[in-house]
């Protein structure tokens, strides 16, 4: 598996995903802007990634600035945790450095510096286990031969393990079952194209790449058994943000009796939002749809609406799968 990011001495390891899949490549980073610029380019991305790359950039800003006191954080935290806004797991990681620096009270530069590298590897490390933890509770929900709709980027190159929701289709693979794997190409910037098919292809998992909109239209043909798809923030009553095109597979599925099924760790869960319509939903930059990867394929000027997520009601969601298990959804119950 790859890694997204990785500590290097005293510098961040990044992988640029933007240049995949033709290129590989790797920056080593140690200025905290530059891993802000990362996250909003998405050159790392993926809700537990950023929220991983925040807490490194922590460490980076107070090592390269000087901090010598618990004070002198909260700006950069501030200029972090501003990144992205959708994604929780971002302010999740932010509040949980800050928290334990406060309980903790190291004195002086170095001690500051050990214990928010410390705290950043901690949140990296544990974010391989809740990938497992899910992995291993929603295999069970994949039967053999299925054949598995997913959106987005879930994989490794989002999170610090094995992935969420590509976690479980992995586990469920490793598990000796055959599944297919139909991976949502993710418009506007192919994170299925790109990403998802790249690594449902290095770890030897069938798969077929399709259109956004094919989707709908394969479940019609009986080609789908299952969706299962990553989140970005889930509220206490369970409405759902993920990339844009989630709602929409939703939809499809409870139109055609498909269980949809969301996979995320405890971080991705805000306790303090109960309508997902409070979440606030990044917009892109019109480029990203009249150019995207170099090219004009829309009239200049054209104006545009691009939300780089949406939000699935809890109505829809047949299940979530989490770290401490299969909590059922309410289209389960209805
Ligand atoms: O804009 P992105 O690529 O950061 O969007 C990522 C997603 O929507 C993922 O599905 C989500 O973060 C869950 S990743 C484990």
């Amino acid at each position: 598996m790859v890694n997204a990011l990785q500590r290097i001495d005293n510098k961040v390891r990044l992988l640029r995903q933007t240049l995949l899949p033709t290129e590989v490549h790797y920056d080593d980073l140690d200025d905290y802007r530059d891993i802000i610029a990362a996250i909003k380019c998405l050159d790392v991305r993926g809700a537990p990634a950023i929220g991983i790359a925040a807490a490194y950039g922590l460490a980076l800003a107070a090592q390269r600035n000087n901090v010598a006191g618990i004070d002198d954080l909260p700006t950069f935290a501030d200029e972090i945790r501003n990144a992205r806004p959708t994604a929780v797991n971002l302010s999740w990681a932010v509040d949980r450095v800050t928290t334990r620096l406060r309980q903790e009270k190291p004195q002086g530069h170095q001690a500051i510096v050990a214990l928010l590298w410390n705290e950043a590897e901690t949140i990296h490390a544990e974010d391989r286990h809740l990938c497992r933890a899910m992995g291993e509770h929603g295999a069970a929900l994949i039967p053999d031969k299925a054949r598995v709709l997913t959106h987005c980027n879930t994989g490794a190159l989002a999170t610090g393990g094995i992935g969420t929701a590509f976690g479980v289709i992995y586990t469920a693979h490793q598990q000796g079952k055959q599944i297919l794997v139909y991976a949502d190409e993710t418009r506007p910037l192919l994170q299925g194209a790109r990403l998802t098919a790249w690594e449902l292809m290095q770890a030897g998992i069938p798969c077929r790449l399709i259109c956004d909109s094919t989707a709908a239209m394969l479940m019609r043909q009986g080609g789908v058994d299952l969706a299962i798809v990553g989140a970005d923030r889930i509220t206490t009553q369970g409405d759902v943000a993920n990339k844009i095109g989630t709602y929409s597979v939703a939809v499809a599925c409870h139109h055609h009796d498909i269980p949809f099924y969301v996979a995320a760790p405890y971080s991705t869960f805000d306790e303090s939002l109960v309508n997902g319509d409070e979440i606030p939903i990044e917009e892109r930059h019109a480029d990203e749809i009249t150019r995207g990867f170099g090219r004009l394929t829309a009239p200049e000027g054209v104006e545009v609406y691009a939300p780089a997520f949406d939000i699935t009601p809890a109505e829809l969601v047949s299940a979530y799968i989490t770290d401490q298990g299969i909590r059922p959804g309410k289209r389960h119950r209805s």
